[in-house]
């Protein structure tokens, strides 16, 4: 893959166009959007709705117009997980941005690893470079966002094998458990590890 090349999701395109179908017609449904809201999985026993939530999931799937918490949309959003084999949290980790009109916004991870940016921080134009930073530890994304605002859109936890450039491992900063945290940050309020972690 050159550096050059940008990964497009052809389903956000459609998706945008199924919602602006539904906010005209009253009382419509989309198999399409139930069926990718219904593959997210259910919300965690113990971890109520809220920043905290759904790691490793396709946030803006819910977090945008149309989608079941359009209270509260979000232009990008995803989680950081310490390392390839399990999926524990990184807390703090920034998560530096720069869209395709050289603007740049960085953001961080709260214990669980989750990230959103908010419209009313960033509205982005997309194609958007994105690097992953803690600690003198960068890891960045060589090929530009094309227009996915969900990172876990591409980004999975099982990777599907028919669509192995599309579908990626999900984010992790270190090669290992975090240095001095191989269980994630001792203050956070929930777990840090993602229900469903390997040990
Ligand atoms: C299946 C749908 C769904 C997914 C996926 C989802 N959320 Fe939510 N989220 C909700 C709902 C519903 C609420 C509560 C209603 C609301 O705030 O609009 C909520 C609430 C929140 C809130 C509180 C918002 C507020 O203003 O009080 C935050 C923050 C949040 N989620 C972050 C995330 C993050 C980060 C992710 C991804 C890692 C995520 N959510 C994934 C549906 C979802
Ligand atoms: C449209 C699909 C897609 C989306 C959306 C996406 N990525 Fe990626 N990502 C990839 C692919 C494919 C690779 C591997 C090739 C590369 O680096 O370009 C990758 C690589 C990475 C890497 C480098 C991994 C390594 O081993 O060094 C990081 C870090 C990363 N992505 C972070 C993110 C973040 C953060 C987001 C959300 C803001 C995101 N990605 C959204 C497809 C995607």
């Amino acid at each position: 893959m050159t550096t050059s090349r940008v990964i497009r999701s052809p389903f956000a395109a459609l998706r945008a166009a199924l919602l602006v179908a539904c906010v005209v017609a009253a009382a419509c449904t989309d198999p399409v959007y139930d069926d990718a809201v219904e593959a997210q999985g259910n919300e965690t026993e113990g971890i109520s709705k809220g920043p905290y939530h759904r790691a490793g999931q396709r946030c803006v799937l819910c977090h945008q117009p149309g989608g079941e918490a359009s209270d509260s949309p979000f232009t990008l959003a995803g989680t950081v997980f310490a390392q390839p084999a399990r999926q524990i949290g990184v807390d703090g980790a920034e998560i530096r941005l720069t869209d395709a009109d050289g603007t740049r916004h960085t953001t961080k991870t709260n214990c669980v690893g989750n990230f959103f940016v908010k419209p009313d921080e960033w509205q982005p134009k997309f194609p958007i470079l994105v690097e992953v930073a803690k600690n003198n530890i960068r890891r960045s994304m060589r090929s530009p966002i094309g227009r996915e605002p969900d990172c876990a859109f591409c980004h999975v936890t099982d990777v599907p094998p028919a669509n192995p450039f599309e579908k990626v491992g999900h984010i992790y900063l270190f090669a290992t458990d975090e240095p001095g945290s191989p269980e994630g940050a001792a203050d956070c309020p929930v777990d840090p590890k993602r229900p469903g972690s390997p040990p």
